[in-house]
C-alpha cells in the first residue's frame, strides 16, 4: 500500500497533530479520529506510556509500514507491503469460541462502539533482534475477555489469523502451517499491557501491519503479536503456536524478551533499532520487567523461553 510522504511523521509532529485531534475533538465532538471504524476515544491514558526513555524515538510511520514480519504475504520484508494490497479488511468479525459463557461471531464495527480506543506507545522488539517504537491504537483485550465471560476452567487463549488464500498469495505456499495461531496465558491476556490494536500513527491499520485488528504484547517477541486475527478460543490447555511447532528448540510458548537466553543461531542481548546503526541492549521483558515480572514468579525463564 502506497504511503503518501506527508503520512511521514516524526515524533513531535505527530504529538501536536495528536494536541489538535484531541481539540477537535473537544470542539466539534468529533468522534472516530482512526478512519472509519468508530469508536470512543480516551484521552487520558498516557500511564501506559511512561515505559519509554530519552532514548526511545518513535519510528516513522514509513518504518513501521514498510519493513514487517508478514508470512502469509512473503517471507521478505518489503512483501507484505507489496503483497497485501487485495486483502479485504472490511466487513470483519471475530468468532469468539470455547469455554466461555456467550460464544458469538463479533462484528468489528459493533466490537468498537463497545471499547474505548487508547493510544500506547510501545516497543516492538522481534526475536530477528531489530526493534522499533510504535504509536498503536487499539483497547486492552481484557475488555473483549469480558465480553466473552470465560468459563473458570479456560486457562489459556489461542488466536488464529484469517485463513484467505486468494487474498494472502504466502497461504498458496507452505512457508508455515497455515492459519498462523498464537497464544497467551489468561492473566498475560488480561494484563492491562496487553492490547488489541486497529491502528497507528491516528490510522487504521494497513494491511501489512494486520488490518484490522491485531494483537500487541510488548514484553514478547514480535512474533506473539498475530496480526488479522478472525478467531479467539478459549482453551483450557496450552495451545499451540505457530512458530513454537515449527521449531520448539528456537520458540518457546513464553517468549518473553530475555537478554539472557540466546536463541540457538543469534544472541538476544543486544538488538538493532530501525534507522539506527549503533546496537543498543536489549531490555528485560523488552523493559517491562516492573510491570509483568510477577506473571512468571517461580518459573525458571530458560526452561520456559
Ligand atoms: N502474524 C501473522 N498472522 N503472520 C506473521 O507472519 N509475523 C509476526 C507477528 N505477527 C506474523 C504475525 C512477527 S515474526 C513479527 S516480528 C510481528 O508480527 C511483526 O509486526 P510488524 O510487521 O507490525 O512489525
Amino acid at each position: 500500500m502506497k504511503i503518501l510522504p506527508s503520512e511521514i511523521t516524526s515524533y513531535t509532529n505527530y504529538l501536536n497533530r495528536r494536541k489538535f485531534i484531541k481539540s477537535s475533538i473537544a470542539t466539534a465532538g468529533f468522534l472516530g479520529f482512526s478512519g472509519g471504524l468508530e469508536a470512543n476515544h480516551n484521552s487520558n491514558q498516557d500511564v501506559y506510556n511512561d515505559q519509554l526513555d530519552e532514548n526511545d524515538f518513535l519510528n516513522s510511520y514509513e518504518d513501521i509500514t514498510t519493513y514487517n514480519n508478514f508470512y502469509e504475504f512473503g517471507m521478505g520484508k518489503s512483501d507484505p507491503y507489496k503483497n497485501s494490497g487485495n486483502f479485504k479488511p472490511k466487513p470483519w468479525s471475530i468468532k469468539l469460541e470455547g469455554l466461555i459463557n456467550n460464544p458469538q461471531d463479533i462484528d468489528l464495527e459493533k466490537l468498537l462502539q463497545k471499547v474505548t480506543i487508547e493510544d500506547r506507545v510501545y516497543r516492538l522488539r522481534c526475536v530477528e533482534a531489530w526493534s522499533m517504537v510504535i504509536p498503536w491504537q487499539g483497547f486492552p483485550l481484557s475488555e473483549l475477555i469480558k465480553i466473552a465471560d470465560p468459563l473458570s476452567s479456560a486457562k489459556f487463549i489461542q488466536f488464529v489469523t484469517v485463513f484467505r488464500p486468494d487474498e494472502m498469495p504466502g497461504q498458496k505456499k507452505r512457508l508455515l502451517s497455515w492459519p498462523y495461531v498464537e497464544g497467551l496465558r489468561m492473566d498475560e491476556a488480561t494484563h492491562p499491557l496487553t492490547i488489541l490494536s486497529t491502528g497507528l500513527y491516528g490510522h487504521d491499520l494497513l494491511n501489512q501491519s494486520g488490518a484490522p485488528i491485531r494483537l500487541v504484547v510488548p514484553w514478547k517477541y514480535g512474533f506473539k503479536s498475530i496480526k488479522s486475527i478472525s478467531s479467539i478460543r478459549f482453551v483450557d490447555k496450552q495451545p499451540e503456536a505457530t512458530w513454537s511447532m515449527m521449531a520448539p528448540s528456537e520458540y518457546g510458548f513464553y517468549s518473553n524478551v530475555n537478554n539472557l537466553v540466546d536463541h540457538p543461531r543469534w544472541s538476544q542481548g543486544t538488538e538493532r533499532r530501525i534507522g539506527e546503526f549503533k546496537r543498543r541492549k536489549t531490555l528485560p521483558f523488552n523493559g517491562y520487567e516492573e510491570e509483568v515480572s510477577y506473571l512468571y514468579k517461580g518459573m525458571d525463564l530458560r526452561k520456559y523461553y
